[in-house]
């Protein structure tokens, strides 16, 4: 029987081009997306490399009980599942004082609690054969906090803390866990995949002048942005490593940056980084 794969969230950017790269690769991919309608993308490019007989779209809703509650019930039937690449997500934004605590909650259930729930469903089968990978896409924002994404960079910050206790608890069931740690990459997330909190879009907002720099500064990067098929192929080679690491930053600057914050006195760091966005 074939390697077989679950990748969340595979209807755009990252999770689309790690199904094709997996697939590339041999596996056989459960290419899952809340919505199944929005798979034609998918389908067309697999047919287009002839990957299309290896790929099985399925509707999974990390947020929703029912959705978990089927995609349990397909893992539980599985003879094996190698790989699961948990990589559902959106960013929350806006500034803290004006962003309901529902969007808060609704961000974390999510890039956090769903990401959990679909891992759980996953673990019995991967447990019991005593092999499996687990490769959680989070981010730089992981890392580091940026003003007006605070949602977002505390999920990923939760993903991170939460992935390292996952490591050390599956190391010894032969069940790798890793993190996929990316800067900036041309995906949907800048669009679709962003969710501002109405307030802090308002020209009334004290936060309005403190978002539009921010703005700015990310449209002046934008051109710069990477190529989203290189974290896919990054992915690709972790679900294919003997002994994967715990955690793979990639992208523009990342490296650096992760550095520079190691090094630097959080004083320095914030003189440097309010410089450029106040
Ligand atoms: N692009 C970057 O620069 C960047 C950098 C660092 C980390 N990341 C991370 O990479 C991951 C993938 O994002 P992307 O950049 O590829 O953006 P994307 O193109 O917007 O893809 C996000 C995917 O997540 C899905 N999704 C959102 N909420 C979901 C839910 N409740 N249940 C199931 N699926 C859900 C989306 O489905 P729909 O199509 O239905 O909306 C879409 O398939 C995210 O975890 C993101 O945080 C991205």
């Amino acid at each position: 029987m074939k390697e077989t794969a679950v990748v969340t969230g595979a209807s755009s950017g990252f999770g689309l081009l790690t199904a094709l790269e997996l697939a590339q690769q041999g596996f056989y991919v459960f290419a899952a997306m809340r919505n199944p309608e929005k798979g034609s993308e998918l389908v067309r490019k697999a047919e287009a490399i002839g990957v299309s007989e290896q790929i099985e779209i399925l509707q999974l809703d990390v947020t929703k009980e029912e959705s978990i509650d089927n995609f349990k019930g397909l893992v539980q039937h599985m003879s094996r599942l190698d790989v699961l690449v948990n990589n559902a997500g959106y960013a929350g934004a806006g500034f803290v004082e004006e962003i309901p605590l529902s969007e808060y909650r609704t961000q974390f259930e999510t890039n956090v609690f769903g990401l959990i729930a679909v891992t759980q469903a996953c673990l019995p089968v991967m447990r019991a054969n005593r092999k499996g990978k687990i490769i959680n896409v989070s981010s730089i924002s992981g890392k580091i906090g940026f003003p007006g994404l605070s949602p977002y960079v505390a999920s990923k910050h939760a993903l991170e803390g939460w992935s390292e206790c996952l490591r050390l608890e599956m190391k010894p069931f032969g069940v790798e866990v890793s993190l996929v740690e990316p800067g900036s990459f041309k995906t949907n997330i800048w669009s679709t995949g962003k969710q501002i909190t109405e307030k802090s879009l308002q020209v009334d907002s004290p936060y309005y002048s403190y978002m539009q720099k921010l703005d700015n500064e990310l449209k002046r990067g934008e051109s710069s942005y990477g190529d989203p098929t290189d974290v896919a192929k990054m992915i690709a080679e972790i679900a294919r490593a003997k002994e994967p690491s715990l955690r793979y930053p990639i992208g523009k600057g990342v490296r650096t940056s992760l550095a520079l914050k190691n090094v630097l006195s959080w004083k320095r760091w914030e003189r440097i980084f309010l410089k450029k966005l106040t």
